[in-house]
């Protein structure tokens, strides 16, 4: 007897883990799931479209049926017959069942595990898309790869699932102009975020040390603004590698990346950073710039550079127009992030055409802001004008709050979270990106020297993987103005980052730990829980597909 109660003391943390390992690991923990008795074979199953399902989601399922017959060994079919929203409504079904469901929530899904049938329901898309991704995690790992593991379970437990996002805007800004990111990482950055069921990228183009973007009518922004004669080394201020670093994109690249993110659920929208952050443009087309301010050369080092655009003159505002013009040609998505941070406005203080401006539209200094902060917020608004004019809404770093801001532009808020507090409470839209949890550059541990060198040198600013999870974006808002919070954003800037393994190490697992943030709701959300859904499942997947990452201090 005592020896029964011994293997029962013995077997029970295991039975206890068992239990609830019948749960599967799903990344974001979806909003409600039930697990019943049982469970679907999904090897050899035929998945049934209702005929309203829009193209691109009928494509996105057979592309997921086709890796499970690869990876399953046995033939996945997808039909599409007439009438399959009766068959279903009578029920006796075997097999999968893909519904448009017009009741189900924007990019949210509805999945019904049985024994015989799995029925699926979406109104939207993304809706679709996510409920495959779902899937994709409750099946073995293999299904992320492509060789045939024919012994494989390739069963889901039987369950209820009822899941939508927290957030419209879930978001990952890269910086390709700190250092130039090739089409094909990018594109395996787009792939790693559609996991995590995040939707927005953010695509830094335009900086003091390279210009990224192909435009016809400034060739010399690629031919010159895309290339710099070398790099510093770590802070070593007037040091320089002395290698030329640089590239861009071309407009069909960007036509093809659009297209992929967009296969995957993610809208790429464009930042083309003005006034300030204009180096590489004035190295391209000096006459842009500001008196006294000439030469000009794609910088080599990191910071916040004092030669700005020359605002005051018409042509600058011209060249804006145009360059906007054709970079919102190539981005169907309905925001364009303007930049707007970091602008320092020293050079228009003594330049005649800015001088000239500002007294033209009599803009003055008070108490509230300079008229050189003022000129800042014409060419916002200018610029906001021009752009709804090609069906397109702005989004700007919270510098653009200063002075004043029309409406109907919204606030990426980075300076900590009081720019996106404050202007949720004056009625803007906001998108919460704040350097304290989001920036994605900052050292994982504080413990500095165990970590590749980067833009963190005071140990207080890390940005472990658990401080990152546990930010809400809703903290010091006041209640009636949450409703302006869009979502969150992770910014992966790339100053000290110059390889895809360091991008991929910053950005993983810290992404997913973001994708929480931006898609469960506060109560669903458990670091524990989340940590171990990390070690089993999400960082095999990794492995799998190749990525690099920084193991988890919990985990080590
Ligand atoms: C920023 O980090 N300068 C937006």
């Amino acid at each position: 007897m005592k020896r029964i109660l011994m293997i029962i003391a013995l077997l029970s943390p295991l039975c206890g883990r068992a239990a609830k390992s019948e749960v599967p690991d799903i990344m974001p923990a979806p909003g409600k799931i039930e697990m019943t008795k049982g469970s679907f074979n999904m090897k050899g199953t035929i998945v049934n479209c209702d005929p309203a399902i829009s193209h691109d989601a009928f494509r996105a399922i057979r592309q997921f049926a086709d890796r499970l017959t690869l990876v399953s060994g046995k033939l996945t079919e997808v039909a599409s017959p007439v009438g399959l929203v009766k068959v279903v409504q009578k029920g006796n079904l075997k097999g999968v069942y893909f519904i448009q469901d017009e009741s189900v929530a924007p990019e949210g899904y509805k999945i019904s595990i049985g024994p015989r049938a799995t029925v699926i329901r979406a109104s939207d898309y993304n809706g679709f898309f996510y409920s495959l991704q779902t899937l994709r995690q409750m099946l073995p790992v293999a299904i992320y790869g492509t060789r045939p593991e024919p012994s494989a379970k390739w069963r889901i437990p039987c369950c209820e699932i009822e899941d939508a996002p927290r957030f419209g805007y879930r978001g990952i800004l890269l910086d390709c102009c700190r250092h130039f990111w090739s089409v094909g990482q990018v594109k395996k950055i787009i792939d790693v975020m559609s996991l995590y069921k995040l939707n927005r990228l953010h695509w830094h183009l335009t900086e003091d040390q390279g210009w990224r973007v192909e435009i016809d009518k400034y060739p010399r922004l690629t031919e010159v603004g895309a290339f710099r004669n070398g790099t510093m080394i770590k802070r070593e201020w007037g040091s320089n590698d002395g290698i030329r670093h640089g590239g861009y994109y071309t407009k069909d690249q960007i036509r093809d990346i659009v297209a992929y993110a967009r296969a995957r659920g993610i809208t790429v929208i464009p930042e083309v950073d003005m006034p300030g952050h204009m180096v590489a443009a004035l190295a391209s087309y000096p006459q842009f710039g500001c008196a006294g301010s000439a030469p000009y050369e794609v910088l080599t080092y990191w910071g916040v550079s004092k030669q700005v655009l020359n605002v005051g003159k018409e042509e600058t505002m011209q060249f804006l127009e145009d360059v906007c013009s054709e970079v919102a040609d190539l981005f169907p998505g309905e925001y364009f992030n303007i930049g707007g941070d970091e602008c320092p406005r020293d050079e228009w203080k003594t330049d005649p055409d800015c001088q000239a401006k500002i007294k033209e539209l009599g803009l003055v200094s008070d108490e509230n802001a300079s008229a050189e902060a003022r000129l800042q917020n014409y060419v916002t608004a200018r610029m906001q004008k021009f752009l709804a004019t090609k069906g397109k809404k702005i989004i700007g770093w919270d510098e653009i709050l200063e002075g004043e801001l029309a409406k109907g532009a919204t606030v990426m808020s980075w300076r900590g979270t009081k720019g996106g507090i404050k202007a949720a409470s004056m009625g803007y839209d906001v998108i919460m990106s704040p350097n304290t949890y989001c920036y994605l550059d900052y050292a994982q541990s504080p413990d500095l020297e165990s970590e590749p060198y980067g833009i963190t040198t005071d140990p207080k600013r890390a940005l472990t993987l658990t401080k990152v999870y546990h930010y809400e974006p809703y903290d010091e808002m006041p209640p009636e103005a949450v409703h302006h919070v869009l979502g969150v954003q992770g910014n992966l800037w790339t100053e000290f980052i110059a390889t895809p393994e360091h991008l991929e190490y910053m950005l993983l697992p810290r992404m997913m730990a973001l994708s929480e943030i931006q898609w469960c709701k506060p109560e669903n959300k458990n670091y524990e829980r989340f940590l171990g859904s990390l070690e089993k499942h999400e960082l095999p997947i990794l492995e799998l597909l190749g990525y690099n990452y920084r193991k988890p201090d919990e985990l080590r």
